[in-house]
């Protein structure tokens, strides 16, 4: 069974890589490349000084997968986190994204936030399968929230509750 492990800046590169495989599917996330290294450098060496809610998928000390959930800062919604994740396409279907997404839940709830939201887009039904099976709930459907290339996509935003989970 590959290794679920927490972030560590030695695989900040190998996570770029990983990122940028599925940004340019250009229909899954937000965003359609990684950022520069030296960018997620810095936001690797940040999110392990924080001992972020950030797990890595690894095959031989290559990351195949990521999930994390980041808080938001100001008090009245400190209790929130927002989940992002992604496989590698060659190793989806096999796990790994239920095992990320259960370390993140789990960390979460451990360091006390109550409630995780993501937005996914609507014709994305393996992730909204994945996340409904871990009991997130849509919470509303988003109209035009997502451009590729001129074309719109609808994006549902779902939520896990921690008293609900
Ligand atoms: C969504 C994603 C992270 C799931 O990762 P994964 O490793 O394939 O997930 P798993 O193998 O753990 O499968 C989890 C659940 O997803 C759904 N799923 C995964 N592959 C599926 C498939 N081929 N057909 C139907 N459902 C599927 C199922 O509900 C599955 O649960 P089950 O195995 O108990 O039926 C992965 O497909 C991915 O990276 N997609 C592109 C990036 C993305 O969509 N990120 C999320 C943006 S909101």
């Amino acid at each position: 069974m590959l290794p679920i492990v927490a972030v560590q800046e030695k695989y900040a590169a190998s996570y770029r890589a990983c990122l940028d495989v599925v940004a340019r599917e250009k229909r899954y996330l937000a965003q359609i490349e990684a950022l520069p290294l030296e960018r997620i450098e810095g936001f690797v060496k940040d999110s392990v000084a924080a001992d972020a809610i950030q797990f890595f998928a690894l095959n031989q000390e290559e990351v195949v997968g990521w999930a994390d959930i980041f808080p938001s800062w100001p008090h009245a919604v400190a209790h929130c986190g927002s989940l992002g994740m992604g496989v590698h396409p060659n190793y989806r279907g096999q796990g790994l994204g239920s095992r990320l997404l259960s370390a993140c839940i789990q960390k979460a709830w451990a360091k006390g936030l109550t409630r995780i939201v993501l937005q996914a887009r609507a014709d994305n039904l393996h992730a909204i399968a994945l996340y409904e099976k871990f009991g997130f709930k849509n919470e509303a459907l988003k109209s035009q929230a997502m451009r590729f290339d001129g074309e719109y996509f609808d994006a549902v935003q779902m939520r896990l509750l921690r008293d609900e989970a």
